[in-house]
């Protein structure tokens, strides 16, 4: 059966590949797109979702405008990383389509309500919108079906602190929300998608095919890579959020283990840093299921062949 998905993103290069992705796999039907703030302003990231929808001629899927800032913190976006424009090099024409006047976390309260215990949500930006979703209707957490989490770093680093990663430092009052709602996540931690490098000789693949998919994913992945290479001495570029994406149909890709996982909100030096009691120590229940193993080249050749099949669609 077709899982139904909600995204809900901040468009942002890797963002933009999980969206790809999504479109090129039968096994699921994506629903809707909510944007939240991150890696452009939620108006650019709007502005991509729409032309990157169109790009894969799914401008019929709506795209919902979400919280523009973080519930407490200042904001912080990540043009250094993704671009002015949020989507690298590339450059899209502007969209046709406009977003849908509904907010986009009542986007969520409402198609997860509507569809209870059907609803697949894939998060992978800051979680503003979903902790606003919380607190707006807290019966979305016993109606999800399933949310998968791109964020947080458990024993790997972090790369936006030493010790954060990007989405849960931008707005760790809200994973601390999300968190500890009872919702029925699993975390897709930096520990798994630093493992899942998109390789140079991966773009070589794809660009054998000619189409405005493939120019666009070098385009995009060409910044990201100069980033890597600059920042963190990756020859290649991390593909986090596609790795999220894969989990909901793919699980097998990775190995797992349930934990109890919080995010540290104390403002020092860890303030957005997520940890793990490995042993029990604090003898609370586990309240989500982390991806700690991966099968890098395994993930890799899925996302290739889906992106290949994508491409290769007549125009
Ligand atoms: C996360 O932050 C962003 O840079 C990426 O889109 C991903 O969601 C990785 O830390
Ligand atoms: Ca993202």
């Amino acid at each position: 059966m077709t899982k139904h998905i909600i995204l809900d993103t901040d468009p942002g290069i890797d963002d933009s590949l999980a969206i790809l992705l999504a479109l090129a796999s039968p096994e699921i039907s994506l629903d809707g797109l909510s944007v939240v703030h991150g890696n452009s302003s939620t108006a650019l990231g709007t502005v991509n979702a729409l032309s990157v929808l169109e790009l894969a001629k799914a401008s019929h899927i709506p795209v919902y405008k979400g919280c523009e800032i973080p519930l407490v913190q200042p904001s912080l976006l990540a043009p250094e990383t993704h671009g002015e424009q949020g989507i690298g090099y590339a450059k899209l024409p502007a969209p046709q389509t406009s977003p849908q006047v509904q907010h986009g976390s009542d986007f969520l309260i409402e198609e997860i309500m509507s569809k209870p215990g059907e609803v697949t949500l894939v998060c992978i930006g800051p979680l503003t919108n979903v902790a606003m979703a919380i607190r707006k209707e807290p019966r979305i957490v016993e109606n999800v079906k399933e949310v998968f989490i791109m964020g947080g770093a458990i024993r790997h680093g972090g790369n936006t602190t030493p010790l954060a990663e990007f989405n849960t430092f931008v707005d760790p009052h809200a994973a601390h929300i999300v968190f500890h709602s009872g919702m029925p996540i699993t975390l897709t931690p930096l520990d798994v998608t630093y493992q899942c490098i998109f390789l140079p000789d991966d773009l070589n693949r794809l660009l054998k095919i000619d189409s405005s998919i493939t120019k666009f994913i070098a385009d995009a992945t060409r910044f990201y890579m100069e980033f890597h290479d600059e920042y963190q001495k990756i020859d290649g570029c991390v593909i986090n959020d596609p790795l999220t994406l894969a989990l909901t149909f793919m699980p097998e890709l990775c190995d797992y283990q349930e934990l109890y996982v919080d995010v540290d909100l104390s403002g020092g030096v860890s303030m957005g840093k997520t940890f793990a009691d490995f042993y029990r120590m604090t003898d609370k229940p586990a309240n989500m299921k982390v991806a700690l193993g991966v099968r890098p080249r395994d993930f890799m050749e899925l996302f290739l062949e889906r992106m290949e099949k994508l491409a290769k669609l007549p125009s």
